[in-house]
């Protein structure tokens, strides 16, 4: 353990109007193994979404902190989620991303498994001698603790004591519902995924999802295309960008452009009023959604929704729609799955128009993604210098944070623990806070060691 202990990493006076973090928070290794163990390995997390196994004996693998996970559908169509590890000797059962299989067979001495992850054969079982107790032991893969889905949602966890996948999601549902209710059928992944790593610290890209300040600094490149692409808007071919009718960087912008809501278990919300456009693909809907869902939670689902549910899944519905996974290597090194997220049966000229914009703006080839990796990059080498080791974010928008819901909120039924409304520039980082309260309380066993 370092010199400061994991209880002095987050000054949190609100009385005092005081929240600010210690920067060995992001660099400190003891800290990072802590947050394996009590966040990633200590709750829920999610896994993915049910439609990336969507036939029978399909699989799909993943990690949860340290370990990686199969979730696989039987041949009843039941989803299961397991170790991805061989009772026998630990090897990984599965290595590929995903596929197809009714047996795995583990490549190191062939013991059998079925896509329920029971074990079906171990080789050479008879000659081998093995004592009585053996036949006692299960030899089956090791299920996850706790498997759970919500609207196509799979989230998972490695400990038994957790509270209901309802409960630990809370009001924050109503923002997946606001995806997952786009289309009938539901939601899917767009086939072809992205893998990038940075080097930096994973909750940089936790903070960086909800931060609405550094888009005008951070982007500039991409704003200055935006603008030029609507001088010249007639031109054939130009990606439509979903900002055209929206004040989210306009400095001039006065009056409500958006918000945050903030929610228990560190879930939180960015959001910007985007209006119901043909700039967007979902527009080919927009009817039938309204007649189906009401005006306003039709026009939610227009609005600009950065949405994080803690620790791991970010879907951002801005330029285009992405769906995220965060998965912390090391202290200073974050790997990143990304996919287009899209409602099925869309049209395709919707999706295409959905895949313009998504290449245009996100992946490491895109043109906001670079700036802000390199801006993570930036932040974790200077957290080498603690001469004043208290980061300064997190008490933007204070005075102007409620208590409760608004309006906004209210158009959803749904009940934020803190909302802010804002102009184009507020830019609210008081929702950080709800990260580090529910990083402080998953953390908690370790702190006063
Ligand atoms: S490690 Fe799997 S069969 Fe030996
Ligand atoms: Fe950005």
């Amino acid at each position: 353990m370092t010199d400061w202990r994991l209880c002095n990493l987050i000054d949190d006076r609100p009385a005092d109007g005081v929240f600010r973090l210690h920067r060995a928070i992001f660099d400190d290794p003891a800290v990072f193994t802590l947050e394996m163990a009590r966040i990633f390995e200590g709750g829920w997390v999610f896994l993915g979404l049910s439609s990336q196994a969507p036939d029978a004996h399909d699989f799909f693998t993943t990690q949860v902190g340290r370990v990686p996970v199969m979730v696989s559908r039987d041949g009843e169509g039941a989803l299961g989620a397991f170790v991805n590890s061989c009772p026998h000797k630990g090897a990984r059962i599965a290595q590929t991303w995903s596929g197809n299989a009714r047996v795995h067979v583990c490549p190191y001495h062939s013991w059998t498994f079925d896509s329920a992850g029971r074990n079906k054969a171990i080789k050479w079982k008879k000659a081998g001698c093995y004592p009585q107790e053996f036949d006692g032991t299960s030899h089956d893969l090791a299920a996850l603790p706790h498997f759970a889905e919500y609207r196509g949602f799979l989230f998972g966890s490695l400990v038994a004591d957790v509270m209901p996948i309802e409960d630990y999601l809370g009001e924050a549902s109503k923002l997946l519902d606001l995806v997952a209710d786009q289309s009938e059928e539901g939601v899917e992944l767009v086939p072809g995924r992205v893998t990038f790593t940075y080097d930096a610290n994973w909750k940089l890209q936790l903070e960086n999802c909800a931060d609405a300040y550094h888009f005008t600094s951070a982007h500039p490149s991409y704003i200055r295309i935006l603008e030029e692409r609507q001088r010249e808007a007639s031109d054939a071919g130009v990606v439509r960008s979903v900002w055209e009718n929206s004040d989210y960087w306009k400095e001039e912008a006065e009056g409500i452009g958006g918000g945050s809501f903030s929610f228990a278990n560190g879930h939180v919300l960015n959001w910007g009023i985007f209006g119901v456009s043909d700039a967007l693909p979902l527009y080919e809907r927009a009817e039938a959604l309204k007649a189906k869902f009401g005006e306003d939670k039709r026009n939610w689902m227009f609005n600009m929704r950065n949405l994080t549910i803690f620790p791991n899944l970010q879907i951002a519905e801005n330029a285009s729609s992405q769906l995220r996974v965060i998965r912390p290597i090391a202290p200073g090194k974050t790997e990143m799955r990304t996919w287009c997220i899209a409602p099925k049966g869309e049209s395709a000229r919707a999706r295409q128009q959905r895949l313009r914009q998504y290449e245009d703006f996100f992946n490491p080839t895109g043109m906001a993604t670079p700036d802000d990796t390199v801006s993570y990059e930036n932040c974790q080498r200077g957290f080498a210098g603690k001469v004043d080791p208290w980061l300064q974010s997190y008490v933007r928008g204070a005075t102007a944070s409620r208590p409760s819901g608004n309006a906004f909120s209210e158009m959803l039924g749904m009940a934020p623990e803190r909302s802010v409304l804002a102009d184009s520039q507020l830019c609210d980082e008081t929702l950080y806070q709800s990260y580090y309260r529910a990083w402080a309380q998953r953390m908690a066993g370790a702190f006063g060691e």
